[in-house]
């Protein structure tokens, strides 16, 4: 498959718009590649480097995947695609099934890092953890606290933030 180079001052703000509908993050771990859909997010510049930055929910198996091996893909759909995906990939957990195999993807494998992409949505980030951040609740404004966290603060449902530097950036062709 080719790789178009692609940079995020170019295509930053198509990232984000496509992040309202939803991007795949996948991770990769003792042999298990797992994808999930996210919402939130951002890409820009932070310590002078190009970066991702993802909140993952601390109860997503895709957490678990991130911690054992800090390198992740996000890949941003171009158009309509089969509903299906998003269904299984928003909802299901890679925990009790293998969701990129059920979704009928195709991973393609990392250029740079050791998790691989994703071909059915051409637009791609590969990322590596730099910095984990756990949020402390205590400093999240009280409305919005009481709308994302409602169990206050079990520690399941607190999102972790991942700020990935990108490492690698491309549109698959
Ligand atoms: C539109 C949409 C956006 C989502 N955004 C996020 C997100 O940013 N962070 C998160 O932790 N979960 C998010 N989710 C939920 C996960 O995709 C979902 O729980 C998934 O099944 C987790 O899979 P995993 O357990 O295999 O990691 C979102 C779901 C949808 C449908």
């Amino acid at each position: 498959m080719n790789r178009d180079n692609i940079s995020i001052s170019d295509h930053g703000s198509e990232m984000i718009a496509a992040l309202g509908k939803g991007a795949y993050l996948t991770t990769c771990s003792g042999g298990k590649v797992n994808t999930m859909v996210i919402g939130w997010g951002t890409v820009g510049i932070l310590w002078g480097k190009p970066v991702c930055i993802v909140y993952v929910r601390e109860s997503r198996f895709t957490r678990e995947l991130l911690d054992a091996n800090p390198e992740f893909t996000v890949n941003f759909p171009a158009g309509s695609y089969d509903k299906n995906i998003f269904q299984i990939c928003g909802s299901k957990s890679g925990r009790d099934m293998d969701k990129i195999a059920v979704s009928g993807l195709t991973p393609v494998e990392g250029r740079t890092v050791s998790v691989p992409a994703l071909a059915e949505f051409p637009v791609t980030l590969e990322c590596r953890v730099l910095y984990r951040r756990e949020q402390d609740l205590g400093l999240i404004p009280g409305k919005i606290r009481d709308v994302f966290y409602p169990d206050g603060g079990s520690g399941a449902d607190e999102h972790i933030e991942y700020i990935g530097e990108i490492v690698d950036s491309y549109i698959l062709r």
